[in-house]
């Protein structure tokens, strides 16, 4: 259902790869709801993903950035500024991704080439944006930015790796930039800590099933979809959260405000009658040790 939250609002989307993507529901939420926006991906997820069919569903256009390029993101809102002939309302960025998740190397034996990348990739490109979009005067006033994080920028979990260590900066980024570009234009800048979701993205997280399992046990609400999530955007996008701004808001079900509910501790019961508690989750045929458990 429409409210036309964003009629007359522009804005730029980062991260929209296939209709799975955080980014893709939410740019179809933003063209129901009356906005209009340029697509933004890397020139790789372009040629792999299916933005170009989003862009023709949304009536748009589609601007190759890697958003960890300052020339790209240059280029993309000079383009995005003429393009509208005027300033923009909004940014969505929905970027992560980790060379060592990837590659499966674990957090005490991590590749410092890859960790700065997953910090750029994942954390850094937020600041470039941001940066970016101030220098470039690209927002109007009480325009809204929004990133999406993730419960392990505050907890440890198991496999988040260090993904978890990016989470962190972006959410402060989102403090530090929010309180700046607030105080002198008025532009709000928010993170959305969401559940896990079936994305792409998502699915490189070792373990991706039994943690949704979990989390879904332990939050009142359930799991946040990828629409509740896109849902959750437009309202930071729209006119009804205009004081809204330098937090981090869980879109998550409760979980985490959680210590553990019914349903996740009757699994747990049940695990304890379990003969193989030795067992490595990720792969049956392997005992693990206890200092692993
Ligand atoms: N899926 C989850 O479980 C989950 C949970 C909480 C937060 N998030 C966050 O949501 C955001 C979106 O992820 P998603 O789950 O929709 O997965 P996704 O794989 O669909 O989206 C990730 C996007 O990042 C883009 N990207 C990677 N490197 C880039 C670069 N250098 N420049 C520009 N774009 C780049 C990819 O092309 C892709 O479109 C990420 O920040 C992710 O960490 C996801």
């Amino acid at each position: 259902m429409a409210y036309n939250l964003l009629n007359g609002k522009k804005g730029i989307i980062f991260g929209a790869l296939n209709d799975r993507s955080i980014a893709w529901k939410t740019a179809e939420r933003a063209y129901e709801e009356g906005a209009e926006f340029v697509l933004t991906n890397t020139p790789m997820a372009l040629r792999m993903g299916d933005t170009h069919l989003l862009a023709e569903k949304c009536k748009t256009i589609v601007i190759a950035a890697d958003a960890t390029n300052v020339e790209d993101l240059e280029n993309l809102f000079k383009v995005t500024l003429e393009h509208f002939g005027g300033k923009i309302d909004f940014i969505l960025h929905s970027i992560g991704m980790s060379p060592n998740v990837r590659k499966k190397i674990p957090y005490d034996g991590l590749n410092y080439e890859y960790y700065l990348k997953t910090m750029d990739i994942s954390a850094i490109s937020f600041h470039k944006v941001i940066q970016t979009a101030k220098k470039l005067d690209a927002l109007n006033e009480w325009g809204s930015i929004v990133a999406l994080s993730y419960i392990a920028a505050q907890r440890t979990l198991f496999e988040y790796n260090d993904m978890a260590d990016a989470k962190a900066a972006l959410e402060s980024i989102a403090r530090s930039f929010g309180y700046i570009y607030g105080r002198e234009k008025k532009i709000r800048i928010n993170t959305i800590s969401q559940s896990p979701t079936l994305t792409t993205a998502g699915s490189g997280v070792k373990g991706i099933d039994g943690l949704m399992d979990f989390t879904e046990r332990m939050s009142p609400l359930g799991n946040a979809t990828a629409e509740e999530c896109a849902d959750y955007c437009i309202t930071l996008f729209s006119d009804l959260t205009k004081k809204v701004t330098m937090q981090n808001l869980f879109n998550d079900g409760g979980f985490s405000s959680m210590g553990m509910s019914y349903r996740a501790m009757h699994m747990y019961n049940k695990s304890l009658e379990c003969k193989d508690c030795h067992t490595n989750p990720l792969n049956p045929d392997e005992d693990l040790p206890n200092d692993k458990l």
